[in-house]
């Protein structure tokens, strides 16, 4: 086991470490230089070119996942698109037909939950793709088309590089689409890929720079609850955050949008409530990214300490943030695939600093195939 673990104490230490390998692969033999090639998608260029909506069904962190992939599928390709928790998805009844092109995220493919939900799907005669990360399991068995992640065997309960590696398989789903469908121009999709490929290199930069994650998840450690903010691809990205804090460390973490803080939420911030705040590119969007410090502001004068994952470069931060945790500059619907690293190995850490088994969680398993 402890050769498994390539040196390190814990599976899940290992797979964040794997991430810039595991995007490269997912990216490998996919990029062309007329753009996005995805030979394996069996779905007709011209059934694509049909497809009048998008519905995203996952669970958990791969729902997350999901949400990120509808802000840039809706971006690149303009089609409608939807993200649904499996669970939910079929007992409301969803309007689906065969120009609807349902998407199944799962990282081992047999969540019983998304599989249900691919079946309601197919029987309403949409098109189905699954993006999974295991060789044939059964949710890529029954869709009708699979892209997959090329991960590796993920080990630890909580999901890591699956989550990345989702990221990228979503990115190249929505450049495709936007291709097949003569929405984008090869050019515009290859600068998008550009940035894609050097994604890896950026992220061993920023795993060597995690010392100070490391430090703070010790003070952390015996919070009473810490909050999430973010928007736009920051918001999946809070919850995400919380939801991992919660599986590994038990504590009480929620994720917000930021926008929704005063609409209520902001009554839980006491003084020294660690709020972790997401802060979007003031180079991609200066205008959000402002918003999101001013909801900085807002609870900061509440009495919140505020750990600010903010771009490189972005000094003005500064002033609103007692930790300040930089991450590099990519574009805004990319920005997920940096700014999550340091909220993994927050929750690592501090699941450790207080004593827990990171890589088996109490009461969860790996793949849930009950409903
Ligand atoms: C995340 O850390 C979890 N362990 C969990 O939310 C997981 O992502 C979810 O159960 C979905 O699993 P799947 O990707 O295998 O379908």
């Amino acid at each position: 086991k402890a050769a498994e673990k390539g040196g390190f104490d814990h599976f899940m230490l290992k797979e964040i470490a794997d991430q810039p390998q595991a995007i490269a692969d997912t990216l490998l033999g996919r990029l062309t230089d007329h753009g996005i090639a995805l030979d394996e998608v069996r779905i007709s260029d011209q059934d694509l070119r049909d497809v009048t909506k998008v519905f995203i069904v996952a669970c958990g962190t791969a729902y997350h996942s999901g949400m990120v992939a509808k802000y840039a599928i809706e971006h690149w390709t303009r089609i409608p698109c939807e993200v649904e928790l499996a669970s939910e998805f079929r007992y409301r009844d969803p309007i689906l037909d065969s120009s609807t092109l349902v998407i199944a995220i799962s990282q081992s493919g047999e969540t019983m939950d998304t599989l249900m939900a691919l079946r309601h799907a197919k029987q309403q005669k949409a098109r189905v793709l699954a993006i999974c990360n295991t060789n044939g399991s059964t949710i890529p068995r029954e869709s009708d088309a699979v892209l997959y992640t090329h991960g590796g065997p993920e080990i630890a309960v909580a999901s890591t590089k699956a989550f990345l590696t989702q990221l990228v398989a979503c990115y190249l789903l929505g450049l495709y689409l936007a291709q097949v469908r003569g929405i984008m121009y090869a050019d515009e999709v290859g600068a998008v890929v550009r940035q894609l490929q050097q994604t890896p290199d950026l992220l061993r930069d920023l795993l060597d720079q995690m010392d100070p994650v490391r430090k703070l998840s010790r003070d952390l450690s015996s919070a009473r609850q810490v909050l999430f903010i973010g928007r736009h691809v920051g918001y999946p990205v809070a919850l995400e955050g919380a939801l991992k804090l919660k599986e590994l460390a038990y504590m009480h973490a929620e994720g917000f949008a930021a926008g929704e803080l005063k609409h209520g939420p902001i009554a839980l911030i006491d003084d020294d409530t660690p709020v972790i705040c997401v802060v979007p590119s003031p180079v991609g969007n200066a205008m959000m990214r402002d918003k999101v410090v001013s909801n900085i502001q807002e609870v900061r004068a509440r009495g919140a300490r505020t750990i600010v994952i903010a771009e490189e470069g972005d000094e003005g931060v500064r002033a609103y943030a007692d930790d300040l945790i930089f991450v590099p500059r990519v574009p805004t619907l990319l920005a997920p695939l940096m700014t999550t690293v340091p909220l993994q190995i927050l929750a690592c850490e501090i699941a450790t600093a207080r004593g827990y088994d990171v890589d088996q969680p109490r009461n969860l398993a790996k793949s849930v195939t009950v409903e």
